[in-house]
């Protein structure tokens, strides 16, 4: 770990990309000590670490939660995750303690809505398992029946949750002939109006949709959200694809329903533990296509959410703006 002088310490979690350290060393207000690894920082070095921090850039695995903040102490003014998901921080007792929060909302959109697409077309045209039979010489010939999927054209799409994520994915799908779009949450959006997008109750969209994407935010109302009733009502024939926090499905329950044959397939980017254990059930499901956490994950976004989250931190430590800066 590198020292720390008598500027203002901060403690970064872990590797990231070059934008945001070198905004951090150029402003020249507060003296970085680094979990100089691409792997998590061990909680016994985090609580090590921050220690005395007067800001902490973390990541969405880290926990924040109360153990973290009464090591950090009184001099802690603000968090900066590199993650627009902040499931992972206890805002109740970070309110409490007046300290400020930032995260990465808009930067991310593009790339997250793209990833999501092309699970959902991998999942339903069953791409992964295609790729294997030409590697494993199941690929004999042409054939009728095989390996067929589900398309998009002439759908109904169901997104929960159609916020920054949720409508960059919708206006991705539409274009693919989708005939309905229908989509669930806490309240009417208009800018749905533009792609006739239908507010129904979450247990129509389940039993109408023939995919259905989830890209809500996990809190304790969605967590577990997609169970076994939920899965019992959708069509034997639809798609699930989830990209927002595993946690908002029970991984049993789906995995019982794509045994089954309840449902066709699903598509998962996020899962719960992630990683997901090399011999979790899940994984032995040909319909099941298991990413790791990776919506986010293309060069440009990463350096350009790793910069923000540097500004954000700044701003907090200087008690300055916050480019992005949390309300709670
Ligand atoms: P937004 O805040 O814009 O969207 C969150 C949506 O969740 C809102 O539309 C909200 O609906 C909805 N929501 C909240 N509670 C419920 C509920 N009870 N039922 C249904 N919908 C609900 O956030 P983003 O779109 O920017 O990000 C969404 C999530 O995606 C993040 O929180 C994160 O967990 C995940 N994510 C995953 C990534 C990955 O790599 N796989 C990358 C980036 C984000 P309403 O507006 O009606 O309240
Ligand atoms: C987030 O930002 O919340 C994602 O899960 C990772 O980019």
């Amino acid at each position: 770990m590198q020292s720390v002088g008598k500027l203002m310490k901060v403690f970064v979690t872990r590797r990231i990309p070059q934008e945001g350290m070198k905004i951090l060393s150029a402003a020249g207000v507060c003296e970085v000590c680094l979990w100089d690894s691409d792997e998590p920082v061990p909680r016994s070095e985090l609580l090590k670490g921050v220690q005395g921090a007067h800001g902490l850039l973390c990541l969405l695995s880290d926990k924040i939660d109360v153990e973290v903040l009464d090591a950090a102490g009184p001099n802690l003014k603000v968090i900066s995750t590199l993650s627009v998901g902040f499931d992972h921080m206890a805002l109740d007792e970070i309110k409490k303690r007046g300290i400020r929060v930032g995260y990465t909302p808009d930067v991310l959109t593009d790339a997250t809505a793209e990833l999501t697409v092309a699970l959902l077309l991998a999942t339903a045209r069953r791409l992964p398992e295609g790729v294997e039979e030409v590697k494993n010489g199941g690929w004999s010939s042409w054939k009728p029946l095989w390996l067929c999927g589900y398309g998009l054209s002439g759908s109904t799409v169901g997104v929960i949750g159609l916020g920054r994520i949720g409508m960059a994915i919708a206006r991705r799908l539409m274009p693919f002939g989708v005939k309905r779009l229908l989509y669930a949450g806490r309240r009417v959006k208009p800018e749905a109006a533009e792609l006739n997008g239908e507010f129904v109750p979450l247990d129509t969209l389940v039993s109408e949709s023939d995919f259905i994407v989830v890209s809500c935010s996990l809190t304790p109302e969605t967590q577990g959200m997609c169970d076994k009733a939920f899965f019992s009502n959708m069509k034997n024939t639809a798609v699930f694809v989830n990209s927002s926090r595993g946690a908002v499905v029970n991984q049993e329950d789906l995995y019982e329903a794509l045994k089954s044959g309840q449902i066709a397939a699903a598509g998962l980017d996020v899962t719960t533990p992630e990683p997901l254990p090399t011999n979790h059930p899940l994984l032995t499901l040909k319909n099941c296509v298991v990413l790791p956490h990776i919506g986010s994950a293309t060069y440009s976004t990463r350096g350009i959410m790793s910069a923000l989250t540097a500004r954000n931190l700044l701003g907090g430590l200087q008690g300055t703006d916050m480019p992005s800066e949390l309300t709670f």
